[in-house]
């Protein structure tokens, strides 16, 4: 009884802090959920740690994507996209639901939420330039923690630009990927391509680009509107398919000591997260932290996080740096949790005096 309170909390709050502005569908469907004591009880059997809605909704995404025929499938946009219907989705969507309980509580009990968001490159990116800072011309090393499918280790691939004005990266490639600059203040740019010596993902399961169920499995984690997202997903798909990067499997704090050994000790080593940290159960984050600082009085290091902010519609982006043993944090940033927009909050780099 307790556990499809919580639940029914999870999937209102689901709805009303992540929803809004990505997916009108979901939102819709999440707040009927929540008060659908039938609907809670398949969510219930959701593997543990997951963050449920994400993966009921990608498991239901899955089975219409696949091809399982079903008057619901008129209400997402992706796969009817003439979208003759309207009204409320709900009953039909339930409908389906207990039909397909078994299928459901397949893919929730054994799959993983492991979106892997390409356009969050560009709250990286700037990031990165702030964690170069004087040593800019020095290699870099990036170990990215919760990595799904390593695309974001790849952010050196991409075309960017911001508010559709300012352009970094390759301009051939396939990958553009464009975000809106809130506020006045300009996010800082990296003045060339660094070269990235090594790069590596840490993940409990990567997911293996080459294998066509577990990229169908990321393609129905992606929400019915975001057809962007979809189309970069495929594009950085295709490309990481010739060159994919190293990822390990793993739970992230057992690997990360052997990792940080073995890391050349003349890069600027940069470790990043990005809408990860919240799978991750509270004790393994605080051990997460001290591993970091523990290898912060031992050497120069950034670590990157991008993650949800508790109560808040979107995330930030923080620079936690180990120089010389001393440790600094500031908040760069605050941006949506899919990187359409990013609002930079520093007006200098401390480090260097230099305006952006
Ligand atoms: C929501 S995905 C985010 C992927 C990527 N960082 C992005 O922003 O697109 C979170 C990833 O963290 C991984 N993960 C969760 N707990 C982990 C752990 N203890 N160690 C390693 N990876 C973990 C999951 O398997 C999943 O692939």
């Amino acid at each position: 009884m307790q556990e499809l309170d919580r639940l029914a909390r999870t999937f209102h709050r689901f709805a009303e802090l992540e929803c809004p502005g990505m997916s009108a569908l979901y939102e819709s469907l999440c707040n009927s959920l929540a008060e659908d004591r039938d609907l809670l009880a398949i969510a219930a059997d959701a593997r543990s740690g997951q963050p449920v809605p994400n993966l009921f909704m990608a498991a239901v995404h899955w089975l219409l994507l696949e091809g399982v025929r079903h008057p619901v499938s008129d209400y997402y946009p992706d796969i009817s996209p003439e979208m003759t219907v309207h009204g409320d989705p709900y009953p039909i969507f339930r409908t389906f639901c207990l039909e397909h309980r078994e299928e459901i509580v397949d893919l929730i009990s054994t799959r993983l939420v492991q979106t892997n968001v390409v356009r969050r490159c560009a709250v990286l990116l700037p990031a990165i330039a702030v964690a170069m800072g004087r040593d800019a011309g020095q290699p870099l090393t990036l170990v990215e923690i919760g990595t799904s499918a390593g695309l974001n280790l790849l952010w050196d691939r991409y075309l960017y630009s911001y508010s559709d004005v300012r352009r970094w990266g390759d301009p051939d490639s396939p990958v553009q990927l464009s975000s809106v600059i809130r506020g006045s203040l300009r996010p800082r740019l990296p003045g060339s391509i660094p070269q990235a010596v090594f790069r590596v993902g840490l993940d409990l399961n990567p997911v293996d680009i080459r294998d066509p169920d577990a990229v169908d499995w990321l393609r129905a984690l992606v929400w019915p509107e975001r057809d962007d997202e979809a189309r970069m997903l495929e594009y950085a798909v295709e490309m990481a398919k010739d060159d994919p990067p190293l990822l390990l499997a793993g739970d992230a704090l057992e690997l990360l000591p052997e990792v940080l050994e073995s890391i050349p000790s003349d890069s600027t080593l940069c470790l990043y997260h990005s809408n990860t940290l919240n799978q991750f159960p509270r004790e393994a984050r605080e051990r997460f932290l001290e591993m970091v600082e523990e290898h912060g009085s031992v050497r120069d290091l950034n670590l990157i996080s991008v993650e949800g902010r508790a109560g808040r519609h979107h995330c930030a982006v923080e620079l936690t740096q180990y120089q010389n043993g001393l440790k600094t944090n500031r908040r760069l940033a605050d941006n949506d949790s899919h990187g359409n927009w990013i609002q930079w909050l520093e007006t200098d780099d401390p480090q260097t005096g230099s305006k952006y």
